[in-house]
């Protein structure tokens, strides 16, 4: 079955001229049984989009919401339970003052824009990450987000902004610390359970499958805790070039792998 796969990726990679075609190979030959239950990915390469077509590296940003609607779309159709994206990292605060705004106010338009469909649709939204320097028009968007949303259970969008994953394992031991002193929780009781009780991924399963775009082939401090064993998909495709087969196809490339978990 694997081998099929290998052999239908590479056949599907020949029909990128005919992309509906694509589209009805790659859909009829995944397995239903094993669509991954989260996918996260590292939306890359808007930057260098908007280079390409000598455009400013705010419309590369602009752009790349396009490909998170469509990404979402089919992950909804795919029935995948969560899909996470990377939208801003801890370290993305360090570029210039005038694509952070950017950024920011790309982020909360959004989130504004598209929540009244994203609920009808029956989805959750989680944000997740360290909002101390994050504006107060913004926190109050992600709160509305968060309350209008709670109860949804179609699907789960997650969206990492201002995250870490170091400073998110930092916050969680700060937590864990207060609660020891507190004499709520005693050493000897601290396992994996536990300490992931103190994420902000609480209630959220590990990502099954990573997506990155952009032909980097690192993780830039995306989820380190929760991607101790998920598979790993780069693909050299710019984010705002991304579309429903790129996704089926790392989709289909997840499924050519054979997940171990350290057994024989
Ligand atoms: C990803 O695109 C979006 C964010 C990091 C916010 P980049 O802005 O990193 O684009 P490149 O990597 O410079 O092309
Ligand atoms: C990672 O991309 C962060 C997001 C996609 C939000 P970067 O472009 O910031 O990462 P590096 O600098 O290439 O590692
Ligand atoms: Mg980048």
């Amino acid at each position: 079955m694997i081998e099929r796969r290998i052999l239908i990726l590479r056949l599907s990679s020949l029909l990128s001229k005919f992309p509906r075609i694509q589209t009805k190979l790659l859909i009829n030959s995944l397995d239903k049984d094993n669509i991954p239950n989260h996918v996260a990915i590292i939306m890359d390469g808007n930057g260098r989009w908007a280079k390409k077509h000598g455009f400013p590296r705010l419309m590369g940003h602009n752009e790349g919401t396009k490909s998170i609607r469509r990404t979402l779309e089919i992950a909804y159709e795919l029935n995948i339970k969560y899909l996470t994206l990377y939208a801003f990292s801890q370290e993305n605060w360090s570029r210039p003052k005038r694509e952070v705004d950017g950024l920011l106010k790309l982020i909360g338009s959004n989130i504004e824009k598209e929540l009244k469909q994203l609920n009808e649709k029956g989805i959750r939204v989680i944000i997740i990450g360290n909002f101390k320097k994050v504006p107060e028009d913004i926190l109050n968007k992600i709160d509305n987000a968060h309350e209008v949303t709670k109860n949804n259970k179609k699907m789960n969008f997650c969206i990492a902004f201002s995250y870490g994953g170091r400073d998110e394992i930092i916050q969680a031991s700060k937590s864990l610390i207060r609660d020891v002193l507190e004499e709520k929780i005693r050493i000897s009781d601290i396992n994996e359970n536990i300490f992931e009780n103190y994420l902000y991924t609480k209630d959220i399963p590990d990502p099954d499958l990573l997506i990155r775009t952009s032909g980097e082939i690192r993780i830039s401090n995306f989820l380190l805790w929760q991607m101790a064993y998920t598979e790993f998909v780069f693909t050299p495709v710019l984010w705002p070039d991304f579309n429903k087969n790129h996704f089926l196809r790392a989709i289909l490339e997840y499924q050519t792998r054979e997940r171990r978990f350290g057994l024989a």
